[in-house]
């Protein structure tokens, strides 16, 4: 595990990995660091890597999706990401139960001229889901309170079309936090949730602090 030097987040990645992979995207970590900065609240949900940002975008580039959801959406770092390689028509459908760091999202995406593919909603993921019924292309799990990855991921793969991607943040969480603290618990709980859905190709990713990638095969 290493520290971030510069904003105090840990990250699984070795230390001179990340740094040989960041001394080759430079501009992305400068627009990472630039949104930290740039939002005057002193807590929000901590945002993706910029290397998780960079494999955002290029899932959404390669899958070229209609309908993105987006669970946890904090200061808006990783919708702008998903946003900005949308197709032209593509939409994101980004939630969070907390209005405050959704104010500095918001701003952000109408900076980068973004606004218009974005669509957010300020309410509980446990009240949206149940009563959801889109169909989605690609669903990415990053909610803080990590017990609703398995408690949520039963809707997930109902709202996901056949042939669809489910991509969540913080799946190495067991061996970052432990798997005896709650949050590696929760975790693991999913991990395994997804590695024996009968219905799921997947994989288990080691950028940051883990990304699992799950194709709904039917
Ligand atoms: C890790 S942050 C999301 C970071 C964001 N995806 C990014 O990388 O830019 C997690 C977010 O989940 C939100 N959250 C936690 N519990 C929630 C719930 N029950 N329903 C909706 N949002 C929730 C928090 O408010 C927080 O902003």
């Amino acid at each position: 595990m290493i520290r971030y030097p510069d904003d105090g987040g840990i990250s699984m990645t070795d230390g001179s990995v990340l740094a040989y992979i960041e001394s080759l995207y430079p501009a992305e970590n400068r627009l990472r660091r630039q949104i930290i900065d740039g939002c005057p609240l002193e807590h929000f949900g901590h945002i993706v890597a910029g290397d998780t940002a960079r494999v955002l975008s290029l899932l959404v580039s390669l899958i070229r999706p209609q309908t993105v959801l987006e669970l946890g959406t904090s200061i808006g770092y990783s919708a702008l990401a998903i946003a900005r390689a949308l197709p032209a028509g593509g939409r994101l459908i980004t939630i969070d139960h907390d209005p405050r760091p959704v104010a500095c999202a918001t701003r952000l995406w109408v900076e980068h001229g973004l606004a218009d593919r974005i669509e957010c909603q300020i309410i509980d993921a446990r009240q949206y889901l149940p009563t959801c019924n889109r169909q989605f292309d690609m669903i990415f799990q990053d909610i803080g309170h990590k017990p609703l990855y398995a408690g949520l991921f039963g809707h997930c793969l109902r709202l996901l079309r056949a042939g669809g991607l489910l991509v969540a943040e913080d799946t190495l969480f067991p061996l970052k936090k432990g798997l005896d603290s709650p949050s590696g618990q929760a975790i693991h709980q999913f991990n395994r949730l997804v590695a024996e859905s009968p219905g799921l190709a997947s994989v288990l990713l080691p950028v940051d602090d883990g990304l699992t990638l799950a194709v709904k095969q039917w």
